[in-house]
C-alpha cells in the first residue's frame, strides 16, 4: 500500500513534497524541528511538476505523485531553485518521468549543468509557459536564495511558487500556515530569514517591490520549505518580510561569550545586568551550548552584538571564532558592538574580538573591557557600568 499521499491544495494543484522529520543540521543551520521539501503538481492540460526534493526523498515524491496520476503523464518539470535540497532527486526523477521539457531560469540552466550535467531549457524573466488551459509565469529572483532562483506564478489559481522565499524549516503533518501556531511560525520564519536570506536583504526588498508593482493577485503562497500560506495569512508573512529587509535596530543586546574557568561568564552576566538596569533587553548566549543559528536569529531584532572570550593560547576561544565567522557571512546590519574577556597573563582576546567586529563592519561603540583572573565585586560593578553604557549607545541608534 502506498503510504505517501498527495495533498490537494487547490482545484488543480497538489502538494507532492517530502517531510524530513529527522534533519537537525541544514548546512550548519540547526533545525531541531526538521524541514519539508515542497514540490507541487499542477494538473493542467500540460501536467507540470514544480520543483523536486532532496535526493533521499525521491521515492517519497514519486509515491505522492503516483497516488494521483501515473508519473509518465507529467509533461513539464519546472526547477525554481537549483540547490540540492530541491534538485538532488531531479536527475533520477527525469529518468523515471521522461518529461517533454524541464525548465529553469537562465542561471538555473547553467547551475543544473554544472551540478548534475543536466541539459534543461531556460525561460526568460517574466515569460509565460502555456500549460493548455492554464498559464505559468516566471519571475527571476536572483540571490533569493541563489543566482538561479525564480518564482513561478500560476495565473488561473493565483498561486505563487516562491521556492526558498517565505519558507521555514519546520516538519509538520499540517500543510497550511493557518493550521499552525502563529508564534511558532514567527519564530521559525525569523530564524530561517536570519540564517538563509539575511545577506540578500536588499535583493529581497527589490523583489518585494517588483512583485508589488506587478499587482499579482495571490491566493496562495507556496514556498519550498514549511507551510503554505493561504489568502488571509499571506499579508502576515509579507509584513514579516517587510520588517526583515529593513533590519531596523531594536533595544536589545545579544551577548555571546564563552568561558574557560567562569570569569568571562561572570562578566557576561554583569554586563547583562547593566543593560537591563538601563531599561534595555539583553540575551546571554554561551557559544558552546548554543547553536550558531540561534545567535543570528536573536541578532535579527536587536541593536548590539557584545562578544566575550577569555584569552586562550594568545587567542580567542575557537567556539567564538566559529560563531563570528558564521555571523560575518550573514552580514547583519545596524548593530553596535563591544568586546570583553578575562585573561591570565597576556590578554589578547579583547583586541582580537574587536578586530572581528570591525571585520564585520560593526565598529566597537565603546572600549572593550578586560579583567585579570577572577573578577571581584569592583570588577563586576565595572562590567555592570559597561552594560549601562552599551544600553545608552544602543538607544542612540534606535529610530
Ligand atoms: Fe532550500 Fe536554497 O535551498
Amino acid at each position: 500500500m502506498n503510504k505517501f499521499k498527495a495533498k490537494q491544495i487547490s482545484d488543480k494543484v497538489y502538494w507532492v513534497g517530502a517531510i524530513d522529520w529527522d534533519i537537525r543540521d541544514f548546512h550548519g543551520y540547526g533545525t531541531p524541528r526538521g524541514s519539508t521539501y515542497n514540490a507541487f503538481l499542477i494538473l493542467a492540460d500540460k501536467i507540470t511538476l514544480i520543483d523536486t526534493v532532496k535526493a533521499p526523498f525521491e521515492d517519497e515524491l514519486m509515491a505522492r505523485i503516483k497516488s494521483i496520476i501515473d508519473p509518465a503523464k507529467i509533461d513539464y518539470i519546472v526547477s525554481n531553485h537549483s540547490e540540492p535540497d530541491h534538485t538532488g532527486s531531479l536527475k533520477n526523477v527525469i529518468s523515471r518521468v521522461k518529461p517533454k521539457s524541464v525548465f529553469a531560469s537562465k542561471m538555473g540552466k547553467k547551475t543544473l549543468k554544472s551540478l548534475y550535467n543536466l541539459e534543461v531549457d531556460s525561460v526568460e524573466n517574466k515569460s509565460a509557459l502555456d500549460l493548455g488551459n492554464m498559464t505559468l509565469k516566471f519571475l527571476e529572483t536572483r540571490m533569493i536564495h541563489w543566482p538561479d532562483s525564480m518564482f513561478s506564478y500560476l495565473e488561473e489559481e493565483k498561486i505563487l511558487f516562491s521556492q526558498d522565499a517565505f519558507g521555514m524549516h519546520l516538519a509538520s503533518s499540517e500543510r497550511f500556515a493557518d493550521q499552525l501556531n502563529r508564534d511558532l511560525l514567527r519564530y521559525e520564519s525569523d530564524k530561517y530569514y536570519a540564517n538563509i536570506v539575511l545577506p540578500f536583504s536588499n535583493m529581497v526588498k527589490r523583489t518585494l517591490d517588483q512583485v508589488g508593482k506587478m499587482n499579482l493577485e495571490i491566493d496562495m503562497l507556496c514556498p519550498d520549505h514549511g507551510p503554505i500560506w493561504r489568502k488571509n495569512d499571506i499579508p502576515i508573512i509579507l509584513e514579516w518580510y517587510s520588517e526583515y529587509v529593513e533590519q531596523k535596530p531594536f533595544n536589545k543586546a545579544v551577548i555571546v561569550y564563552d568561558t574557560m574557568w567562569g570569569s568571562t561568564e561572570k562578566m557576561a552576566r554583569s554586563i547583562a545586568d547593566g543593560i537591563i538596569e538601563a531599561g534595555s533587553k539583553a540575551i546571554v548566549l554561551r557559544c558552546r551550548s548554543t547553536d550558531r543559528s540561534i545567535v543570528i536569529k536573536e541578532l535579527l531584532y536587536s541593536g548590539a552584538l557584545i562578544i566575550g572570550s577569555p584569552t586562550i593560547n594568545n587567542n580567542i576561544f575557537p567556539s567564538l571564532a566559529d560563531v563570528l565567522t558564521y555571523i560575518k557571512g550573514l552580514k547583519p546590519q545596524n548593530l553596535i558592538g563591544a568586546a570583553f574577556g578575562s585573561f591570565g597573563w597576556s590578554g589578547e582576546s579583547v583586541g582580537i574580538l574587536e578586530n572581528y567586529l570591525r571585520d564585520m563592519k560593526i565598529e566597537p561603540a565603546i572600549e572593550g573591557i578586560k579583567l585579570n583572573y577572577i573578577p571581584g565585586e569592583k570588577d563586576l560593578d565595572q562590567c555592570r557600568k559597561f552594560g549601562v553604557e552599551i544600553a545608552s549607545k544602543m538607544k542612540e541608534i534606535l529610530v
